[in-house]
């Protein structure tokens, strides 16, 4: 079987409590709505790469619990192959609590349980699928050195690679640059990988240019409504991929939006330009948060204008 997208990485039961703020430490506050969900950033990512129409793999642990029947369930229900998606009686399926605001914005906390148990051996046995896929991702809730280990397998066999490092950490391998043909970011994770402050498209730039020498092929750093900026080794001047603006609900999940659709066009239009890609990947993650929750907000092809495809 042949992949277009396959996904290393993260599941997660997100527990989303709707409030008017967030709250201050010591704090208790009414919310006025919670609801449980699918996310964790791979499996968004994987599922939004799906809903495009990407033939798409997951390879992912979650607990043998009733979080993990569900969520082999919900990938099954978005077409994604499940071959990889292992189950373990030695933690929990992964969970996120999350609060959301009245402005869309939101605070969380993972807790990934198996998440952390996916290893080498999981890898292997995924390998000769990684062989017969197109693109990869992968993101920094598993343990890094398997998502590492992961992409550098890909690279091995000429499978377009995209690192996603999120959530952020100061002390990332430098090898996951190398590693990376597009590294995408948003904005404070590239405040925190370069220790610059981002906050707007020059310095943005400049950022871009900073990881961009660590030694990718490309790099894209979100800004939210301010679009994108994209940077690749063979042209060396970036740009500016401006959006259109949308009133935000809920803004959980628009990065994983953005890079599942990303890896669908990669997949699907391997020579279609970089910011055109993203410019597209950007208009998807736009319709994402126009809608509450994770996945729930996620578009599918149907539903999005004929011009992106
Ligand atoms: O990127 C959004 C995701 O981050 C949520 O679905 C939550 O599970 C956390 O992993
Ligand atoms: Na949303």
């Amino acid at each position: 079987k042949a992949f277009d997208v396959m996904v290393v990485g993260s599941c997660m039961t997100d527990m989303v409590s709707q409030t008017p703020r967030l709250p201050k430490a010591g704090e208790t506050i009414h919310g006025f709505k919670f609801f449980i969900g699918f996310g964790g950033k791979g499996a968004n990512q994987c599922i939004q790469a799906a809903r495009l129409g990407a033939r798409t793999t997951m390879v992912c642990k979650v607990g043998k619990d009733v979080f993990g029947d569900n969520y082999i369930q919900n990938f099954k229900d978005n077409g994604v192959h499940t071959d990889f998606v292992g189950q373990t009686p030695d933690a929990a399926t992964g969970t996120a609590s999350i609060i959301v605001n009245n402005a869309g914005e939101n605070a969380i906390v993972i807790v990934a349980g198996a998440n952390m148990l996916l290893d080498s051996v999981d890898l292997q046995e995924a390998l000769p699928a990684i062989t017969r896929s197109k693109v990869l991702v992968c993101q920094l809730e598993i343990n890094p050195q398997i998502s590492l280990q992961a992409l550098r397998m890909a690279q091995k066999n000429k499978v377009k690679t995209i690192f996603n490092p999120a959530p952020a950490s100061p002390d990332l391998d430098p090898e996951f640059y190398t590693a990376s043909d597009v590294f995408c970011c948003n904005e404070s994770e590239a405040e925190m990988l370069t220790g610059s402050v981002v906050t707007n498209v020059e310095e943005a730039r400049g950022a871009a240019q900073e990881l961009l020498k660590r030694g990718c092929k490309s790099v894209i750093i979100t800004l939210g409504p301010q679009g994108c900026v994209v940077v690749q080794a063979q042209e060396s001047t970036s740009k500016h991929v401006p959006t259109t603006a949308v009133k935000a609900i809920d803004t959980t999940g628009a990065g994983d939006s953005f890079i599942g659709a990303l890896a669908f066009y990669m997949a699907h239009y391997p020579t279609m330009a970089l910011e055109e890609m993203t410019y597209r990947a950007n208009q998807v993650a736009g319709v994402s948060v126009q809608a509450v929750g994770t996945q729930t907000s996620f578009p599918i092809r149907a539903g999005l204008p004929a011009d992106l495809f």
